[in-house]
């Protein structure tokens, strides 16, 4: 098995490995569920080549990606750390088939889902549980509660949020500390660099970049030709539509560019990027592909100079992105 580079999440040292692998596509969003089998072998891989940091939630699925990940990740109990998350509820929870439109923290809700997620993943603990978005309904302080109970009944181990303000992040973090935020970050959306990434420093929470390759077009094998299929979440966000993807090619031809300098490929040099704002940034991938993860994990031996840092935040800050980066009614449910 390779060893990976690793990082520390938080003030409570919650270790792992300086990429994690993000698993929703397996199940969720990007189309149809893969193989099974398949994903099986490719989470299995991610392992022996180093990575111990995965990353799934209730929803995706919904829980059919818990489970797959129970199952593969059950020969390596204790060698890795899963985060999974909470917070969306059917709308009717005794429906079958209900989307999944419905925020829920509610600590009732929070105890119960806590006991399916640790069934599918077949672990007596969660290593860190994230709520998955801010539920205006229920103050963050009984979520953070509702978790601390959790963790002193030995069921959890870390709190996590995804897509939270910096209120809540404070307001949650005095209740219960706070080990990693999820959130969206990458070279094309930057947003958290405004308040939210000094909050982190200044508390001592880990960032988890979701979408750190903006779903996929910044590895540049997406333009204006691609075709996204009707059950691919991107035919849906105003940013993937071919206007926008044909407007938004310049951010790619920025990283070819550092790409071709540092023998490596647009997508390892978004990643790099991100390692080398803080040393608790924790990028989290995803991919179905055994290539494609052997070239991301590859990310970490990608070195950006203070030099190269600078070249691409001057390049970069001429570079207006084109289009939101959600449909509007899924941005209203980001804390941000
Ligand atoms: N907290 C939240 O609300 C939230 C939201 C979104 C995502 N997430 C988490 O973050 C993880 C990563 O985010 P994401 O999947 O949205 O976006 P991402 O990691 O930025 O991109 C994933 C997409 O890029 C493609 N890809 C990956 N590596 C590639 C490579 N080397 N070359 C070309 N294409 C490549 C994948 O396709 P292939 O599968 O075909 O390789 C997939 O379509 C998710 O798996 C999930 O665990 C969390």
């Amino acid at each position: 098995m390779k060893v990976m580079q690793k990082r520390i999440l938080g003030n409570n040292g919650l270790e792992v490995s300086a990429l994690g692998l993000g698993c929703m596509g397996m199940s969720w969003s990007y189309g149809p569920p893969k193989d099974k089998q398949e994903m099986i072998q490719l989470i299995r891989a991610a392992v022996e080549r180093g990575v111990t940091f995965f990353d799934t939630a209730e929803v995706y699925g919904p829980f059919l990606n818990e489970a797959l990940l129970g199952e593969s990740l059950a020969p390596f109990r204790g060698q890795v750390v899963i985060a999974t998350k909470f917070g969306w509820a059917p709308a009717s929870e005794s429906e079958e088939n209900a989307r999944w439109s419905a925020l829920n923290s509610r600590p009732e809700h929070i105890k119960r889902a806590v006991e399916g997620s640790l069934k599918r993943l077949q672990v007596e603990v969660i290593d860190l549980y994230y709520q998955h978005r801010v539920d205006p309904q229920v103050p963050i302080e009984e979520v953070a509660g509702a978790v601390k109970a959790l963790i002193q009944e030995g069921k959890v181990k870390h709190f996590g949020l995804s897509e939270a303000g910096v209120q809540t992040i404070c307001r949650a973090h005095a209740v219960q500390p706070v080990t990693a935020l999820q959130s969206e970050y990458s070279l094309w959306y930057r947003e958290p660099e405004k308040e939210i990434i000094p909050t982190l420093e200044e508390l001592g929470i880990g960032l988890v970049p979701f979408s750190p390759l903006g779903k996929g077009f910044l590895t540049g094998k997406i333009d204006e030709n691609t075709k996204l299929e009707a059950t691919d979440f991107r035919s849906t966000v105003p940013r993937f539509n071919t206007e926008n993807r044909k407007a938004n090619q310049s951010l790619v031809a920025l990283l070819h560019k550092f790409a071709e300098q540092k023998n490596a490929t647009p997508g390892q040099v978004a990643l790099a990027w991100l390692l080398a704002q803080k040393p608790w940034i924790v990028p989290i991938p995803g991919t179905t592909k055994l290539h494609r993860l052997e070239e991301n994990i590859k990310a970490v031996d990608c070195q950006l100079t203070l030099g190269d840092l600078r070249e691409i935040e001057e390049a970069a800050s001429k570079i207006t992105i084109q289009g939101a980066r959600y449909p509007e009614d899924m941005e209203k449910k980001s804390g941000l």
